[in-house]
């Protein structure tokens, strides 16, 4: 039996993510990509931003055929039997989610459907708040249609929970699958869609749907911000935090995942989702005073790093710092909200030299920080350096060794902001090493 055909729409990380799965999963996929630049670098297997395997996999499916980039939208939404919409949500200031987008793509499924001649679903993967697909994309798509939802077309709320640097793999093996369809007949193809799909699948309606993907990324922000102050704490009190998740993990209801500490969460999910749900809490009166405080430790916490420089060195004027590690996690160049930046600004106000390093975002992280000044290799940055901050754990920084540190540093401190190392490492060297969480 063939498998339905899928259209995409948009063609940025989750799109694009999307796309490839469900054309290795052997659906006939057409993507569709706004922008002619972005359309024609995919069209030649060529993926605008670095996520691993991404690239090899598209140029994979290009070549079988199964994907092809569209040429003709309203085509390409006319022949498919479902579609998904991955477009982007930008935040406005008040942290509300900009549904532009996510209304011009409904505006367009609506009017390809017009002369379209059998049922479609249109599922929404794009994060949009609790309410967004029954009251927006619904009420679009039936009026650029013409036809009510029921008959010709269903839709459904289906959230992505995909990890940068691990996407295609989260994609290929989700830990669980969230769907909640309008009615029984897009549930139903919705079902028939994840047939084949090993792990925990829950269906629901939309509007919980929308809720979960909220409640997920809300929880997992809370838990590291939770991990952070702990970790503080315990450092003060001669405690290593890893100790105390060692001792905490194994309760099943606690967990040992996610408590890693460091300088807090970076990233394009959990800023930004924590900030459109404390506008929907704000917007419905009941105000998410977690949600708040953790986004306010998240502000207060790459400051840690600072505290612990000026301990070990007092006075930062004129003190050469390595930054090292501008991306919000390893295996991207993605530097939104990475917390190398308030680190960065932090230590200029000081009065410090920062020299920026990273494998891959120091272009990313100039448009951030135009003035910022990079060194080319790990090793220039940490010449003569008076002190490191390790910032994002990349595989390159995890190999430097003790010997090459103490004999490129000038004075050897290194402010571990993501625990890469095992102090013990340290042991009988010159360097003096710090790490959030890390005890006497
Ligand atoms: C996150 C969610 O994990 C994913 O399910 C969702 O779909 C999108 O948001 P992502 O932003 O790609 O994914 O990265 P993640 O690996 O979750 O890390 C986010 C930030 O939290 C990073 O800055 C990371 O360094 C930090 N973090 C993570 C910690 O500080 N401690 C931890 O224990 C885990």
């Amino acid at each position: 039996m063939s498998k339905p055909s899928i259209c995409v729409v948009g063609g940025g990380f989750v799109g694009l993510t999307t796309a490839i799965v469900l054309a290795q999963h052997g659906h006939p996929v057409s993507l569709v990509e706004a922008s002619p630049e972005r359309r024609s670098a995919l069209a030649a297997a060529k993926v605008p931003f670095f996520e691993p395997g991404l690239a090899e996999a598209l140029a994979t499916e290009l070549a079988q055929g199964r994907l092809t980039i569209a040429s003709d939208p309203t085509k390409a939404l006319a022949t498919s039997e479902i579609v998904f919409l991955c477009v982007g949500t930008p935040s406005g200031a008040d942290g509300s989610v900009d549904l532009t987008f996510v209304e011009r793509a409904a505006g367009d499924v609506g009017r390809a459907l017009r002369d379209r001649a059998g049922y479609q679903v249109v599922v929404v993967k794009s994060t949009v708040p609790p309410g967004t697909l029954e009251d927006v994309v619904v009420p679009a798509i039936a009026r650029a249609s013409g036809k009510p939802p029921g008959d010709a077309w269903g839709a459904a709320s289906n959230p992505e929970f995909l990890k940068e640097g691990a996407a295609l793999r989260d994609a290929q093996e989700p830990d669980r699958i969230v769907v909640g369809a309008t009615d029984a007949r897009a549930e139903a193809a919705m079902r028939a869609l994840y047939a084949d799909a090993k792990c925990p699948q829950v269906f629901s309606n939309p509007r919980t749907a929308e809720m979960i993907k909220y409640t997920a990324n809300s929880f997992l922000a809370v838990k590291i911000a939770f991990a952070n102050e702990m970790a503080n704490l315990s450092e003060k009190v001669g405690v290593d935090w890893y100790d105390v998740v060692a001792g905490i993990g194994p309760d099943p209801r606690i967990g040992p995942h996610f408590l890693r500490p460091g300088v807090g969460f970076g990233g394009s999910c959990f800023p930004k989702d924590l900030a459109a749900i404390q506008h929907v809490g704000r917007e419905a009166a009941t105000p998410l005073t977690l949600v708040d405080a953790a986004l306010h430790h998240n502000e207060v916490q790459p400051l840690r790093v600072v505290e612990m420089l000026k301990e070990e060195l007092g006075e930062l004027r004129g003190k050469r710092i390595a930054l090292l590690g501008l991306a919000f996690k390893p295996d991207t160049d993605d530097v939104r909200e990475t917390r190398a930046l308030p680190i960065w600004r932090a230590l200029r106000e000081r009065g410090a030299e920062v020299v920026c390093h990273d494998p891959m975002a120091m272009e990313t992280f100039r448009t951030l920080a135009p003035e910022a000044s990079f060194a080319k290799t790990v090793e220039e940055a940490l010449r003569g350096a008076d002190a490191a901050v390790l910032q994002t754990e990349w595989a390159e920084y995890r190999a430097l060794t003790p010997a090459q540190i103490a004999s490129w540093m000038h004075a050897a401190v290194l402010v571990d902001g993501r625990r890469c190392f095992e102090r013990e490492a340290f042991d009988g060297t010159r360097v003096r090493y710090r790490a959030v969480g890390l005890g006497r």
